[in-house]
């Protein structure tokens, strides 16, 4: 094996998001583009001489490629180990466990999540810490820091690695083994649910449908709910992952995820829907007839978690980002548990994990998870809903009714505006948050403001503070508006506006959540004149 060092970089624009650093796949094809992500990566860790890494994707078109070089810069930069998942396949929660698991310093997942795959989609990049989880803002900083000034990366020219073959192998001194991707999280699984209780849900006639989008959690969805759980063959649907995941987008909300939304809402309708995303970790969970919004799915599942036995004793607490309902801090609230209000990304979530602050956390874009890991987990969702739904003996549908009988209900629905100029979407935020300090009193579209403010988060346990985090607007009457742009998009800016509508125990919970929504929606528009800035009214997507 011969070493080299290549000298090439930096290139701009490599800031690591949300989620990671995500481009176009044909940017991140450029000569010594990833390369040089990866290297500012193990720079900023202090090295990755040592170290051992998991190393695993969703599958999307240069999934496989990625990786051969990520393995070759590893193993030159005197790396230990690298555990990789066959054919490069890992879901992103199952990195997180192998992390914890096999007590590795850290782990790269080749995703761009529920965006589309393809040389002419997209392609993402994340590096997730020892804990299993996302690196925290401080590290991602100097990531970022670090692709400003590199200048050079190393890599070994060894032959690929057969990724497709179980197995161990060497790049020079650092060992490489390829494992199953699927039977230490399935293993996780089973530690965590009542297996025999779901095995008799479905041996009782209770059908499902689990659209895995052409993507990572086919294989896993599969051996657990089929293979495992006997569920009916054919429960599972899209289940080989494909480099473009079948031309989709692996995004499970109403919108992409329409073919089974159409069968949850027909006659024919099995008890219970779900879907997960490219990376396996966001979820959809649908009953016959009723889509249940993530919101109400982290409420739901606060509530009733004892009944599967990892959660049992209760929960310490649950969080939620600050643009998701408030659905769950009622039910912290009667449990007497703590409850926290989070920006978006599951990174805030972590130091609240392992200060044991919090058992359960979710997001209103689709994303639950526990304690089991540091990242959100889409099939676990599905496997507590299972689990819940084994307990109670009722329908989804019947769930939910009775949450909101005793909570009441948070009417929610986030609109998307994707692709908008960059430079309009900075101004109609910067315009609204200009307003913000005579906005209280006013009234718009017949509700009137009672707070605006610019989200910031002061980290409970490690003090840090984060800014900026989003623009939230009340308003009497319980409705709420919350205005932030995407840090996951890659193409323009996404304007996202969440709306909220609290209607209490008593009240009525019958109606659709575009009726019960539209003073809250009109206001917004209103007040941003979003016409002006944007062009339109109308969002791209209503999920
Ligand atoms: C990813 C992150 C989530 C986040 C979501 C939306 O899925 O893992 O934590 O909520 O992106 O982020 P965005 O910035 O696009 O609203
Ligand atoms: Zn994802």
């Amino acid at each position: 094996m011969t070493l080299s060092s290549i000298q090439k970089g930096p290139f701009e624009g490599q800031k690591p998001g949300t989620s990671g650093l995500r481009k176009k796949t044909r940017v991140f094809m450029e000569p010594g583009y990833l390369e040089c992500f990866v290297q500012s990566t193990f720079n900023a860790i202090g090295g990755v001489a040592g170290k051992s890494l998991v190393i695993g994707g969703d599958g999307r078109f240069y999934n496989d490629k990625a990786i051969q070089i990520i393995l070759k810069m590893a193993a030159a930069n005197g790396a230990a180990l690298a555990i990789v998942g066959q054919g490069g396949l890992l879901s992103t929660p199952a990195v997180s466990h192998l992390i914890r698991k096999r007590k590795t310093d850290g782990g790269l997942i080749l995703s761009a999540s529920h965006n589309p795959g393809g040389i002419d989609e997209d392609f993402g990049i994340k590096y997730n810490v020892a804990n299993g989880g996302p690196a925290p803002e401080s590290v991602t900083a100097s990531m970022f820091d670090e692709t400003l000034k590199i200048t050079e990366y190393r890599i070994s020219d060894a032959p690929d690695i057969a990724l497709d073959q179980i197995g161990q192998y060497q790049i020079g001194e650092m060992r490489i083994e390829i494992i199953d991707p699927v039977s230490d999280y399935a293993a996780l699984m089973e530690d965590l649910f009542d297996f025999d209780k779901i095995k008799g849900l479905f041996s009782g006639g209770f059908t499902m449908r689990f659209d895995a989008m052409h993507a990572v959690t086919g294989p896993y969805a599969k051996a657990i709910l089929e293979d495992q759980l006997g569920a009916a063959a054919g429960s599972v649907i899209n289940a080989v992952p494909s480099e473009d995941f079948g031309g989709g987008h692996p995004d499970p909300n109403p919108v992409w995820a329409k073919v089974l939304m159409d069968e949850m809402m027909s006659p024919a309708a099995p008890d219970f829907g779900a879907a997960s995303d490219g990376d396996g970790d966001r979820n959809m969970i649908v009953g016959r007839g009723t889509y249940v919004t993530p919101s109400d799915s982290l409420a739901v599942l606060a509530a009733n978690a004892h009944l599967a036995p990892a959660y049992a004793a209760g929960l310490a607490g649950v969080a939620r980002s600050m643009p998701t309902s408030a659905a769950s801090d009622r039910v912290a609230e009667k449990l007497g548990i703590n409850s926290f209000e989070t920006p978006t990304g599951w990174k805030f979530f972590g130091n609240l994990l392992d200060a044991g602050k919090v058992t359960l956390c979710g997001e209103e874009s689709a994303g639950t998870g526990s304690d089991h890991v540091r990242e959100k987990d889409g099939l676990w969702a599905v496997l507590l809903w299972l689990n819940i739904l084994a307990v109670r003996q009722q329908s989804v549908a019947d769930i939910l009714k009775d949450h909101w009988a005793e909570y009441g209900r948070n009417y929610y629905s986030r609109h998307d505006y994707e692709a908008v100029p960059t430079e309009a979407a900075n101004a109609l935020m910067a315009q609204l948050e200009a307003k913000f300090d005579a906005l209280p009193g006013t009234v718009w579209s017949g509700l009137t403001v009672t707070t605006a403010d610019s989200f910031s988060y002061h980290d409970p346990v490690d003090g840090s503070v984060s800014h900026n985090q989003g623009l939230r607007i009340s308003f009497g009457g319980g409705a709420r508006a919350v205005l932030r742009l995407s840090g996951t998009g890659t193409e323009g800016a996404t304007l996202r506006v969440y709306l909220e509508q609290y209607a209490g125990p008593e009240a009525d919970h019958s109606l659709t959540a575009e009726a019960a929504l539209a003073s809250v929606r009109a206001a917004v528009i209103e007040m941003t004149a979003m016409h002006s800035h944007i062009g339109r009214t109308e969002p791209n997507v209503r999920t």
